[in-house]
């Protein structure tokens, strides 16, 4: 893969594989000039970008909160409890306000799947739309960040084997990888309860017992279990998933010396990773939070030079 300099410019980001491989890897090629120090290039002295978030968020929103500052953007911070949201407003007027004072771009998080699709066929709403997650859909910004912090450690997308286990059905991360990584050359496995597999996910990649497989990947990418999306139907003691289907010490044990672990965090820990293997040599967890960053940065100039 020829990595580019070359600067792009998007009016939205909706999806990960909305991006072509080309600007996949100009986004990769600012973040890390960024990362190193390089200057921003915004061409206006005034963008205004709104955070909106309906559901909860540590990583996004703060990292997107400080790459808006890093870039000079004036941010419009929101609270939906504080906001005309609890009169009934729809996620469309409060964007159409956005658009009409001013607001150059929104980052949204929401939890109803692909609910940017209103939003974009408007003709009033000007305003570009950065999704941050849309329920169980996609978490493009985290697939990019993801894909910077794999092409950090080796180079290259191609041939790498890399396992994605856990909470398949509810992981708008999952989502989002197995389509671009696929896509960049990986080979995929999937490990985790038979009730979280769906037969699609065929088309990305196999199937396997996490035991027959950390010895030989790349990465182990282990995925959040998410209860908050269960409805309270919990199939499995915290214990028994460990045991079962997480990362144990005892397995990292297995992996090899060079393979990294990735987890888009918030972690629960001694569920789906061994808490002690967070911060351990192997993890990159801090370092795809760092690079959550310079990602953002590089997004939100992509879609402000669209703008300029
Ligand atoms: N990884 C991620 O999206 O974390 P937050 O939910 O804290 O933003």
């Amino acid at each position: 893969m020829i990595i580019t300099s070359e600067r792009i410019s998007l009016k939205h980001l909706l999806t990960a594989e909305s991006l072509n491989d080309q600007e996949v890897m100009a986004l990769i090629k600012r973040a890390q000039q960024l990362k190193k120090g390089e200057s921003p290039e915004l061409k206006k002295k005034q963008y205004f970008v709104a955070n909106l978030f309906f559901e909860n968020s540590t990583r996004t929103h703060k990292s997107f909160e400080i790459a808006e500052k890093k870039l000079g953007i004036d941010v419009i911070e929101f609270d939906a409890k504080a906001s005309s949201v609890s009169k009934g407003e729809s996620l469309y007027d409060t964007v159409l306000t956005m658009a009409a004072i001013g607001v150059h771009a929104c980052v949204i998080r929401h939890t109803e799947e692909e609910y940017y699709n209103q939003l974009i066929q408007s003709k009033t709403i000007t305003t570009s739309i950065i999704n941050s997650g849309d329920g169980s859909g996609n978490h493009p910004t985290q697939c990019l960040l993801d894909l910077l912090t794999i092409y950090e450690e080796f180079g290259t997308f191609e041939n790498l084997n890399i396992a994605i286990c856990g909470d398949l059905t509810h992981s708008r991360v999952a989502n989002s990888n197995m389509k671009m990584l696929r896509r960049l050359g990986a080979n995929l496995y999937f490990c985790g309860p038979d009730e979280w597999y769906n037969q699609k996910y065929e088309a990305y990649g196999e199937f396997l017992p996490i035991d027959t497989i950390v010895s030989k990947v790349d990465v182990m990418m282990m995925l959040r279990v998410q209860h908050e999306r269960h409805a309270g139907e919990e199939l499995f003691s915290k214990e028994k998933y460990h045991d079962e289907y997480g990362l144990t010490n005892e397995r990292a044990e297995t992996m090899a010396p060079r393979s990294i672990i990735m987890h888009p965090a918030p972690v629960n820990r001694d569920v789906e990773l061994s808490s002690d293997l967070v911060e351990s040599y192997q993890s990159r967890i801090t370092e795809q939070m760092t690079n959550g960053v310079f990602m953002r940065m590089a997004i939100l100039e992509a879609i402000l030079h669209g703008k300029a």
